[in-house]
């Protein structure tokens, strides 16, 4: 049964300025909460329904993952990587052993419970995550699609294959080549309304949504593959002429 999102209620921004929940009207089952987990500003997301519990990217300090689903008293379930690095994994120790499963990419580097195959759908106290296979930044690079209820925006955790008016890094003109196809023929893909949860908190603000981004990421904006590595390549020069932090 897909995320009733339609009914969700944004909650604001608590003092510090690190945490959204998104919590559901009362009869709703599902709870997003994007939680910041150290590193160079990585977001963890921790995904609630029906009593079972997913964490997406512990990275190196899961603590503020841990205590959420300890006041959730859910069953946590399922640990999921966005992909292979260490800031995105690396506090995966320190999550306390259990029933859970780790669930990275067949390319990811590192053993794991379940290496989903292309467009495997996990469940969720009978809500599904859906694992879409987004390479580019690295090839174990996956995005999660939590779909709404028909009719109304799902969501997706992207990882570092695209940040709020940024994107990933590559290394290679391939690595860059199969990113964009990535963000044209699966993100891109998505409903507009899709909203957008980064795996870093870089951009202008902490989420965002397909259409959004196809409007206003500079990296989503260029007219084809050739103008899209330019930008790669200049993206300093780009971001101190447009006054990008
Ligand atoms: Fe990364």
């Amino acid at each position: 049964m897909p995320l009733r999102s339609a009914t969700w209620r944004r909650i604001p921004w608590s003092s510090h300025g690190m945490t959204i929940d998104l919590e559901p009207l009362e009869e709703i089952p599902l709870i997003l909460k994007q939680i910041p987990v150290a590193g160079d500003r990585n977001f963890g997301y921790l995904l609630l329904s029906g009593g079972e519990a997913a964490i997406v990217d512990p990275g190196e300090d899961p603590s503020g993952l841990l205590r959420a689903l300890d006041a959730s008293a859910a069953r946590l379930r399922w640990v999921i990587g966005t992909h292979g690095h260490a800031d995105h994994l690396c506090g995966l120790p320190l999550i306390p052993k259990g029933d859970w499963r780790l669930v990275l990419s067949r390319n990811a580097g590192q053993p794991a419970d379940l290496c989903p195959e292309d467009q495997e759908r996990l469940a969720l106290g009978g809500e599904e995550i859906q694992l879409l296979p987004t390479p580019g930044h690295t090839p174990c690079s996956h995005c999660l699609l939590v779909p709404g209820e028909t009719g109304e925006p799902g969501h997706v955790l992207t990882g570092d294959t695209l940040f709020v008016g940024k994107i990933g890094g590559t290394a290679t003109e391939e690595q860059a080549r199969t990113q964009y196809d990535s963000l044209h023929k699966v993100l891109l893909a998505l409903p507009a309304e899709t909203r957008v949860w980064p795996g870093h908190d870089v951009g202008v603000r902490p989420f965002s949504s397909i259409g959004q981004e196809a409007r206003e990421n500079p990296f989503l904006l260029q007219a084809d593959f050739a103008a899209f590595l330019h930008l790669k390549q200049n993206w300093a020069a780009y971001k101190k002429e447009h006054g990008i932090a």
